[in-house]
């Protein structure tokens, strides 16, 4: 062994004990840090020829790179869908390197365990029956592809082909319809051969994301025959807009086509006894793609992906060698997704879900709401500024009052960013420019939305300096 290798060997308690202390400094003093910042000039550093061990790795860390990260794990940071990571999922997830366990395979240790009664827990959550299994995925993305591929297996199915072996271009055209598809779900379209082309948007319900159900039912009509996925969201980005998934089951009954449900984060609703009807039907898709990094606030990356045809999904996914066998009853979790050798990302959840269980989790879940709904109303008040949709759940989504072209909208999000005191990102809703705030992370309190809503107002002053405008 290397003699430094061999040092850190020998002193890795103090070593980690240090990792520790740098690790319980950041988290102490998340809420001082910039909630974002303009990313810094850097150069770029040749790799090093000796070795020099942990310490000086932790060193250059912490004076080159740790000033330049943002406080996304924080309270205050809330752009895209962001969520922080509890302490729990922190600890679990230390752990998951600290055992570094392969749950590809069910040979050599109970690891793949954990991550199916993590599975089973989420599925308790979120109210989703027996008939689905799951899988974790590395976000919502990779959850959408692994649906729509189950999806296309299926469409196969129906013609008495097998996509996964006979090739995409034997099932023909496919139809995707779909209100408010995220972008994520083009982008696997495109990845599984699809083609971004096969969506056709469908109405959706006046001044709202939620697709129109007999619009819906008009284009399914217009389909019949043809290869069909519907893909229904719980849980829009710009306004946390939910379709009627109740209805849209219930189209099953007279047209054929496979159901996805993109509930990335939506799908936490059913924790919020008042909100929780938002998610009634989710049980009833063929696939089912929720988040984890975003809502539960575990650390990237992890999401999770249900689906009801387990033997389709060993179809696509399978990897078929003398080493890793071939998929039974109860699948390795190698068969199920593209990933082969991966972390087992599951402790995270394991760890959050048996710390905090449903009421930790609700009451997070609940309070993000809460304060949603009162930054929502603060927007309301201001007149410089406009809501572009109501608040319906945990983002707030607005604009300016007075001419929200693109650079102006860019101009006040980046006053605001360089405020340090929230981040949150643009968006445009209707056609017009806006920007959204979305409350996910554990942390955030009353008193950082008091923060949020003068920093708001103090980042108006962008209009001070003279922006071209379009
Ligand atoms: C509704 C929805 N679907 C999919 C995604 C993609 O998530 P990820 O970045 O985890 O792949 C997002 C991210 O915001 C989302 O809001």
């Amino acid at each position: 062994m290397h003699p430094i290798l061999a040092a850190d060997l020998s002193n890795v308690d103090v070593l980690l004990e240090k990792t520790r202390h740098h690790a319980v400094q950041a988290l102490g003093t998340l809420q001082d840090r910039p909630a974002a910042l303009a990313p810094r000039p850097f150069q770029l550093k040749r790799l090093p020829d000796e070795a020099r061990g942990l310490q000086a790795a932790l060193d250059e860390f912490t004076e080159r790179w740790s000033p330049g990260f943002s406080g996304s794990a924080g309270p205050r940071y809330l752009g895209f869908v962001t969520g922080g990571a509890t302490p729990a999922s922190v600890a679990g997830d230390w752990l998951t390197s600290v055992y570094d366990q392969n749950p590809t395979a069910g040979i050599d240790s109970s690891a793949p365990d954990l991550e199916r009664e993590t599975v089973r827990q989420l599925a308790d959550l979120f109210g989703i029956g027996a008939d689905h299994n799951g899988v974790l995925v590395s976000g919502a993305t990779m959850s959408n592809f692994v649906g729509l591929a189950i999806g296309r297996e299926w469409l196969g199915e129906l013609r008495g082909i097998r996509v996964s072996d006979v090739g995409v271009s034997e099932l023909g055209k496919a139809h995707v319809i779909s209100g408010t598809p995220h972008s994520s779900i083009y982008k696997a379209l495109s990845m599984l051969g699809i083609g971004r082309k096969a969506v056709h948007k469908i109405p959706t319900l006046q001044s709202r994301e939620a697709v129109d159900i007999a619009a819906l039912e008009n284009a399914l009509e217009g389909l019949v025959g043809e290869s069909v996925i519907v893909v229904a969201s719980a849980g829009t980005v710009n306004t946390v807009d939910f379709d009627d998934l109740i209805a849209i089951a219930k189209l099953k009954e007279r047209y054929t086509f496979w159901l996805h449900v993109d509930a990335a984060f939506g799908a936490f609703a059913a924790l919020s006894p008042a909100d929780a009807h938002l998610t009634k039907g989710l049980d009833q898709a063929d696939s089912i793609c929720i988040d984890l990094h975003k809502w539960l606030n575990v650390p990237y990356d992890s999401a999770v992906q249900f689906s009801k045809r387990r033997d389709l999904q060993t179809r696509i996914f399978m990897n078929a060698s003398a080493y890793l066998g071939m998929p039974g009853d109860n699948p390795d979790f190698v068969h199920l997704t593209p990933e082969n050798s991966r972390r087992l990302r599951a402790m995270a959840t394991w760890f959050s879900l048996n710390a905090y269980g449903r009421a930790g989790h609700a009451e997070i879940v609940e309070r993000n709401i809460r304060l949603a709904r009162d930054l929502g109303d603060r927007i309301a008040r201001e007149t410089r500024l406009k809501l572009l949709a109501p608040t319906r759940l945990n983002v707030v989504c607005f604009t300016l009052a007075d001419n929200p072209n693109e650079a102006r909208v860019n101009a006040y999000a980046k006053e605001i960013r360089d405020l340090g005191v929230v981040f949150i990102t643009t968006t445009v809703h209707a056609g017009t420019w806006g920007l959204r705030v979305a409350f996910c992370n554990w942390r955030t309190s009353a008193a950082d939305v008091e923060m949020i809503a003068a920093s708001l107002v103090t980042a108006l002053r962008f209009d001070q300096v003279p922006v071209a405008t379009t």
